[in-house]
């Protein structure tokens, strides 16, 4: 049986099927950090389309005078058992641009990285004194009572400082905050979205790359760059497409030529993974090289084993709340509904509905358009779907 990876494996080289189009493109709005013009970026995107890896060999590529940093933001969610904060955002960050200074010959980047070691240390100790960090760059601190606001404009200007105090030597900051999603926990992301765009408005070096698995139209999405929202429009967004049929079926031969398709087979085994990498890949693993999968073997297969190709969805799934399971199944039952209809379905109060689908809607699971709201996710919903089917009832 194949051996495909089902997460991001760490060797991004041997795994990374090339699809150049997103690459390249993402690189060219980079590349305007050496002319001074830094591009602020939101990359959307199901789950499973193949976000974090793109980004993980996008960071592997850009050339060393580029520094990078990368947080993902469910996991400081999940370290915190839901409670997230501001602070830990920050201090996820200084720690993860802090570390970026690879720890090399470069006594440029060895010096910065010393004297912030403290630093970030005194931040886990919650003893906000920048004084001294100030020497760093050559600059001041200005003093400011509240200690949130501290930590937040040391951090934001962190980059940006490293570059200018470089001397050329860097030529900019690159950042991506994954699962940007989560910053909906918070309780004003549109506050932590608006900091974030009055620092960036400054800063001539340091590009963010917003990502995460969230339809282009979500509440998430609106509050950071929507008409009304942080950066009103002004960030590059685009949303990120699964493999085309041609790139699957390049992709299958590349990796996993053993396993043979007639074209009807192959066909139906693009409809059943939508060309989402993290389908084709887990699928594959529990196909046999000893059968001609054609359109029926396809389906047999696909049903049989769709509770490990959904893999990512049975372990969501059982981190969710009875509610918001509820509220999924509901969905999935009757494929779309309006606010009203919802309610009559479900039995606990309004406000405890329309909390849970906030919460839905920024875990990328629910999607609201034209006031229908429906399971964002294809797979979820065969998922669940099939569970249904054959035991009766939807998982617990
Ligand atoms: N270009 C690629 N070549 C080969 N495999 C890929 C590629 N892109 C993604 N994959 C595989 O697909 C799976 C999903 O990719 P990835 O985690 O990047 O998706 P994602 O969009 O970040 O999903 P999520 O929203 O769940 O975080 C991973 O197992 C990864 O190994
Ligand atoms: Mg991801």
């Amino acid at each position: 049986m194949p051996n495909l990876p089902l997460g991001i494996p760490s060797n991004v080289e041997k795994y990374f099927y090339n699809r150049k189009n997103g690459l390249v493109k993402i690189k060219s709005f980079l590349n305007t950090l050496n002319q001074n013009v830094a591009n602020q970026i939101l990359i959307t995107g199901n789950r499973g389309v193949r976000k974090s890896f793109l980004l993980k060999k996008l960071l592997l590529e850009l050339p060393e005078d580029i520094l990078t940093s990368y947080i993902d933001i469910s996991n400081l969610y999940g370290i915190q058992k839901g409670n997230l904060t501001e602070e830990q955002i920050m201090q996820a960050l200084l720690e993860n641009m802090n570390s970026s200074l690879r720890n090399d010959d470069d006594t440029l980047k060895k010096k910065i990285q010393n004297s912030i070691k403290d630093l970030i240390l005194q931040i886990k100790n919650k003893e906000y004194d920048f004084k001294d960090a100030g020497s760093v760059f050559g600059v001041g601190i200005p003093d400011i009572t509240d200690d949130y606001q501290k930590l937040s404009k040391f951090v934001m200007e962190y980059p940006q400082k490293i570059v200018d105090s470089s001397k050329g030597k860097i030529k900019g900051f690159v950042i991506v905050i994954d699962e940007f999603q989560f910053i909906g926990e918070l309780e004003s992301p549109e506050a932590f979205f608006w900091l974030i765009r009055s620092f960036t408005q400054k800063q001539d070096n340091v590009s963010y790359i917003f990502t995460g698995s969230t339809s282009t139209t979500s509440e998430m999405v609106n509050k950071l760059n929507g008409i009304t929202g942080a950066f009103g429009n002004r960030m590059i967004q685009f949303n990120l497409d699964p493999f085309t049929k041609k790139e699957t079926k390049n992709y299958l031969k590349e990796r996993v030529n053993e396993i043979k398709f007639t074209d009807e087979g192959l066909k139906r085994f693009y409809k059943c993974t939508i060309g989402y990498p993290a389908y084709i890949n887990s699928f594959c693993n529990m196909m046999s090289s000893s059968i001609l999968y054609d359109e029926n073997e396809v389906i047999h297969e696909f049903y049989q084993k769709l509770e490990q190709i959904a893999v990512k969805w049975v372990t969501i799934w059982s981190s969710l709340s009875n509610q918001e399971k509820d509220i999924i199944s509901t969905l999935v039952e009757n494929k779309s509904l309006k606010w009203n209809e919802l309610i009559k379905k479900l039995d606990f109060s309004e406000s405890t509905v329309r909390k849970n689908l906030i919460k839905l809607k920024n875990k990328g699971l629910i999607n609201h358009h034209n006031k229908i709201y429906n399971v964002e996710d294809y797979m979820l919903s065969s998922w669940l779907k099939n569970e249904k089917d054959k035991n009766g009832f939807y998982p617990s």
